[in-house]
């Protein structure tokens, strides 16, 4: 019964959801799909613990895109887009190639994407993620995002580009997605700037805006270098005439190659005003590497750092090499954010600070030496921004962590941003060391100040549930003493925060948090070093899944799946503490 409804089902094709598709099982595992009407969009059920089917969408018989897509089988968790505006007009086909195990034989036809895909003209993007997406952080409007890409500032706007799967909640068919902001708080979304070609997938890289030309691209041009991720990863290059909203990719693409360096990638892209040329500092196996160029085709490599340097206990990935003031001369800090190996487990963000030359970077410190730029578990792949205005810099990151980003609890997107932090370089005892400030942009979202003087009593911060407030805590510790506060909501869930004078650390306990189950890596107690006793500040912005927590000389990142925003904070400890409470909203 079962083969002859399977034969039924090859000789007649049946329509799927709207008039417009129409389907054709070929096989077991082979579906083709002819795609016609007017409609701009394929809307794609996924079902996020399917398979990858592998999708290939012919126009006119040709292959124009190939993506790897988990089609639903017997649920649809959600709905993906998938564009047919660039090929309007012509004939459309999507060529699909599902998984069969042995162990799970099925019917073809019973796989429900082909009976829920449907055409629609428009999409509708309205945020459906109504617990934990945030509300002032930069998080893409569906889809999955990983590192800050691109990042470079021209004619008054700040552009975010990031690593982009816009067909599911997870990482794969990487895409540069691209968004811009006048302020750093308040970010358009416009889609997808680069998409996976016959070189490799995008995977991550930087930007810079051309003003002289020095290309042959054109004045002004904003040209960014990404890896190609093939067979082997190299380097290439795109190039945008109007101000990021399309790019060219360059026919000359690789730009840099390598042999036998199988980890090699993430080109940082920067001007040195000391030789006058463009260089890239990219991840290369256990090190980084330095090239030069006056065109940003043509690259000779310059020097490595690092073998035997701070932490090699995973991939280095994403690097950044820039310039900052310190005691009226110029350091260099190298940026390396490391997978695994960070200090609580999974991805984290060190740096090295140093001079740099125009060919070769030196540390300052001993190669035994590591330090951590944050020391939450939600902080990586930070970069800074390219020609940032006042000579600033401009740093974001992604506010996850591989041990566990493709299962945080949500759905519609997955992953946001940190907020964006001005970094500095303070001195703290011998050592000089990285401050991430949060942008004064972000002070921009404050709302009318409450003040409390908090001693035992809890206090009760807003009579309704808010998400997104900032806490600014002074208070004053002696030597010896520490302080804990504790932010809690009705259901009990909290986070702790402690100052402990004895080891000199600032810890986030976010064990009780809320959700922690989805991943065992989840539950975690974070600490950083820092200077207890004396006068103390502790500014803490929240949002609907994460904290961010600075002090005079630390940063803290940590995401929180609360069941109810945190609304009583409470001080333990014989003091007495001053506290700003902001809501902030945009
Ligand atoms: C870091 C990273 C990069 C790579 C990108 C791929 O998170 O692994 O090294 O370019 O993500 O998405």
């Amino acid at each position: 019964m079962k083969r002859l409804f399977f034969v039924l089902a090859l000789v007649l094709p049946f329509m799927a959801g709207a008039q417009s598709l129409t389907v054709h099982h070929l096989s077991e595992t082979h579906t083709l799909i002819q795609v016609s009407g007017n409609d701009r969009y394929v809307m794609l059920p996924v079902q996020e613990t399917a398979q990858e089917a592998s999708v290939k969408v012919l126009s006119n018989g040709n292959v124009v895109l190939r993506a790897n897509i988990s089609l639903a089988i017997d649920k649809t968790d959600y709905l993906v887009p998938l564009d047919l505006g660039k090929w309007g007009g012509s004939s459309i086909l999507l060529d699909v190639t599902m998984t069969q195990g042995r162990g799970v034989r099925r019917d073809p036809s019973d796989d429900v994407c082909w009976s829920e895909m449907v055409t629609v003209p428009v999409v509708d993007h309205a945020n459906k993620e109504k617990q934990y997406r945030p509300t002032y952080h930069f998080s893409p409007e569906w889809g999955w995002m990983n590192d800050p890409n691109g990042m470079v500032y021209k004619d008054g706007e700040w552009h975010l580009f990031y690593q982009y799967n816009p067909y599911g909640s997870f990482w794969g068919n990487m895409h540069w997605g691209h968004a811009v902001s006048k302020d750093l708080v308040n970010w358009e979304h416009l889609g997808i700037a680069l998409a996976p070609d016959d070189l490799g997938a995008i995977f991550s890289g930087s930007a810079v805006v051309d003003t002289d030309n020095t290309a042959g691209f054109g004045r002004g041009a904003i040209v960014a270098m990404y890896t190609s991720d093939g067979s082997n990863q190299t380097q290439s290059i795109a190039y945008s005439l109007d101000n990021g909203r399309t790019f060219t990719k360059y026919a000359g693409n690789p730009v840099i190659m390598a042999e036998d360096t199988p980890d090699f990638r993430d080109p940082k892209v920067f001007w040195d005003h000391q030789t006058r040329q463009w260089k890239v500092v990219l991840a290369a196996g256990q090190e980084v590497q330095f090239y030069s160029s006056s065109n940003l085709k043509d690259w000779t490599y310059d020097s490595s750092f690092g073998l035997a340097y701070g932490n090699h206990n995973g991939v280095w990935e994403c690097p950044d090499l820039i310039r900052l003031p310190f005691e009226g001369k110029d350091k260099w800090v190298l940026l390396l954010n490391i997978n695994p190996g960070g200090p609580f487990g999974g991805s984290a963000t060190q740096y090295f600070v140093g001079s740099y030359d125009g060919k070769t970077f030196k540390c300052d410190d001993l190669p035994t030496v590591t330090r951590w730029m944050d020391y939450g578990k939600d902080h990586y792949a930070a970069v800074t921004w390219s020609s940032a205005p006042d000579g600033r810099a401009v740093a974001i990151a992604w506010m996850s962590n591989w041990q566990y980003a493709n299962s945080v609890p949500t759905q519609q997107f997955r992953s946001a941003n940190s907020v964006p932090r001005d970094l500095s370089l303070i001195r703290r005892g011998k050592e000089v060391i990285l401050k991430s400030t949060p942008s004064r942009e972000v002070e921009a979202l404050r709302g009318t100040p409450v003040q409390y003087t908090l001693s035992t009593a809890p206090v009760e911060l807003f009579d309704k549930p808010v998400k997104a407030y900032e806490l600014v805590i002074r208070f004053s510790l002696q030597k010896k003493e520490g302080a804990t506060f504790v932010l809690s909501n009705e259901a009990g869930e909290q986070v702790v925060f402690s100052y402990e004078a004895a080891t000199q650390t600032f810890s986030m306990d976010r064990r009780g948090s809320g959700m922690v189950k989805f991943s065992k890596k989840f539950a975690a107690v974070t600490s950083a070093p820092t200077r207890v006793g004396g006068k103390m500040e502790l500014r803490l912005l929240m949002d609907s899944a994460s904290i961010e927590a600075f002090g005079e000389d630390f940063a803290m990142t940590n995401l929180v799946f609360p069941s109810a925003p945190y609304n009583t904070l409470r001080l333990y400890g014989n003091l007495k503490a001053d506290v700003t409470l902001y809501p902030l909203a945009k």
